[in-house]
């Protein structure tokens, strides 16, 4: 994409899993950046991230000014957001939030764009929020086939990797990993345990904190994120989320109660024209994606699209996609590509 000049881009939480990827994807995606500045905590503070043909600096962001900032990606929790996001804005920056601090926030449009782009045209306060890296796979498979026929209720079950707890989710994976193999039990320290229980060789059926009524945050959040993205504000919806033994990729199983009847063939034909979606289902050749096939990849890939057996109007899919990249990432960058052209 071309904007009209160079954009000075700052990135908040540079360091981790999500503001890392946010630099790579700038680079990759050629966007106009004048000027880099990276903020991470005191702990990075003075580290060096490649940029180009060179490295760009890690500064704190206790000390961060954001003056002369045109894009602010904030990539370093809700706590971070909700301090030093209105405060990029107050100096003149538009900010792009990966955290949920602002997502349900109705002054803040919450973006997947190949699905509500629309939104962004709303009147809003300098925030724009990208949702939750299970919400993302699942609106942009099911966007095309809203369209079409309508949905009436959605089941979805989640199977998400270790990289969505971000870069200490990648290392508990890895540590418990090497331990077990060695016969030893998974040390680290349980007050800073990312994980409720052991992740390697396990799946646990917890993602984010418990809420009163037996959920967990995640799902409350997939359910209220996905609603409001696709603009079907009572949408049933029911969700599982489970925390998985792989590094990258995030796959849902989706259960959908459709308005009208489709048959899995149009099914088939719908997501293969719909943007940001690959049709991994072939007719016949039973093919899918999985977690390995979809990491450092864009796309939202879909597989084992069927028509549910017990439901007249029902559909099954698979759905699979990098949490790191369309999850959060690229999802974010393809957003700023949108503002840019009004800078
Ligand atoms: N991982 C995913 O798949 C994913 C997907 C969608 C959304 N998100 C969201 O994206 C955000 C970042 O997630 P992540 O996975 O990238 O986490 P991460 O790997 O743990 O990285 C966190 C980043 O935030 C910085 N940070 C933490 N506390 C800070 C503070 N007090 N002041 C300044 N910087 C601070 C860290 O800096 P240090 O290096 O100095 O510690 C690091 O750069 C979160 O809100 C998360 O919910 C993540």
């Amino acid at each position: 994409m071309r904007a009209e000049r160079e954009l000075a881009i700052a990135i908040v939480g540079a360091t981790g899993a999500v503001g890392s990827e946010v630099l790579r994807t700038l680079e990759e995606r050629q966007f106009p950046v004048g000027e880099v500045r990276l903020f991470a905590s005191a702990r990075s503070a003075g580290e060096f991230l490649e940029w180009r043909s060179g490295e760009a600096r890690v500064e704190d962001l206790e000390s961060a000014a954001f003056a002369d900032v045109d894009v602010a990606f904030f990539c370093a929790g809700g706590a971070v957001s909700a301090e030093y996001a209105p405060r990029a804005v107050d100096a003149g920056a538009v900010v792009i939030d990966k955290s949920s601090h602002f997502r349900m926030h109705p002054d803040v449009p919450l973006v997947v764009p190949e699905v509500n782009s629309c939104d962004l045209a709303e009147r809003h306060l300098g925030i724009v929020a990208s949702p939750n890296c299970t919400t993302i796979p699942i609106v942009v498979a099911l966007k095309p086939i809203v369209d079409a026929v309508g949905i009436e209720r959605v089941v979805a079950s989640s199977y998400q990797a270790v990289s969505g707890g971000g870069k200490r989710g990648i290392e508990a994976l890895s540590r418990e990993t090497v331990d077990l193999l060695n016969m030893r039990a998974p040390g680290g320290d349980e007050r800073e345990a990312v994980f409720p229980r052991r992740i390697a060789f396990n799946c646990i059926p917890q993602v984010d904190a418990f809420l009163e009524d037996g959920s967990t945050r995640e799902e409350a959040k997939v359910i209220a994120e996905t609603r409001r993205v696709l603009h079907l504000e009572s949408l049933p919806i029911a969700v599982t989320c489970v925390h998985v033994p792989t590094f990258y990729g995030h796959a849902v199983a989706l259960t959908v109660e459709l308005a009208q009847p489709l048959d899995a063939a149009d099914a088939r034909q719908l997501l293969r024209e719909a943007p940001g979606v690959i049709l991994c289902d072939l007719e016949g050749d039973m093919q899918y994606p999985t977690a390995a096939d979809v990491g450092g990849t864009d796309a939202v890939y879909v597989g084992r699209v069927r028509n549910d057996p017990s439901h007249p109007h029902g559909l099954q899919l698979w759905v699979a996609a990098d949490n790191v990249r369309k999850g959060a990432a690229l999802n974010a960058v393809q957003i700023a590509e949108i503002l840019a052209r009004e800078i």
